[in-house]
């Protein structure tokens, strides 16, 4: 058993995607495939990126602790909230500040909008920024369209059922990946 992060990237005031990163949290740790660990955006707050972390000289001890985690887990579902058609600035901020920390790192995608189309625009972007990196972005994603009218305010949804299922779809390429990807470094 492996810790995969679930990277909630929405820092926006009132924001509506972080309750789809609860949820994502809470099936994994039922699934007992693996242990889900929230890293939270709007916890860390980093500022406006200026240099990668392997060039910082003093670099912040959470931008550090951030990489220590990503290294230390087997994957990584990012959660997104679809912005004019991409991803959050505060996600790119943390997609260029590491490096080594996303090689070939298995990444399931989750796109979260507000409208009828899941962030199937920001899964583009999202993509190949990903593929520039170095990431494994495994061939599925979670999209969760009407966020606001999916889950309330307190995290609910009248469709736990429907939503687990179309999570699986993502969570078992995710566990395939991190399998081979471990029998990999074994070999
Ligand atoms: C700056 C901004 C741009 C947005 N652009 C889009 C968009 O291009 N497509 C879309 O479907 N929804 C768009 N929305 C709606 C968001 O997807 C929706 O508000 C969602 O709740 C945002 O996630 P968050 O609440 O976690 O920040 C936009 C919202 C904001 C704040």
């Amino acid at each position: 058993m492996g810790t995969i992060i679930i990277l909630s990237s929405s820092i926006r005031t009132g924001r509506k995607s972080h309750r789809v990163a609860e949820f994502i949290a809470n099936v994994i740790q039922s699934d007992g495939v693996h242990q889900a660990e929230m890293h939270d955006l709007n916890h860390y707050r980093f500022p406006v990126f200026e240099e990668r972390l392997k060039f910082l000289a003093d670099p912040l001890p959470e931008l550090l602790a951030l990489s220590d985690a990503i290294r230390a887990s087997v994957g990584v579902i990012i959660v997104a909230p679809e912005y004019n058609g991409s991803f959050p600035a505060a996600l790119k901020n943390v997609l260029d500040v590491f490096t080594d920390e996303w090689k070939m790192k298995p990444i399931g995608l989750c796109a979260v909008s507000g409208g009828h189309f899941g962030g199937a625009q920001l899964l583009q972007s999202l993509q190949f920024t990903l593929w520039k990196v170095g990431a494994w972005v495994v061939p599925a994603s979670f999209q969760v369209p009407f966020v606001d009218k999916t889950f309330k305010e307190d995290g609910s949804t009248e469709d736990t059922e429907g939503l687990k299922k179309r999570l699986k779809l993502l969570t078992d390429k995710l566990y395939w990946s991190i399998e081979a990807n471990a029998r990999m470094q074994e070999a």
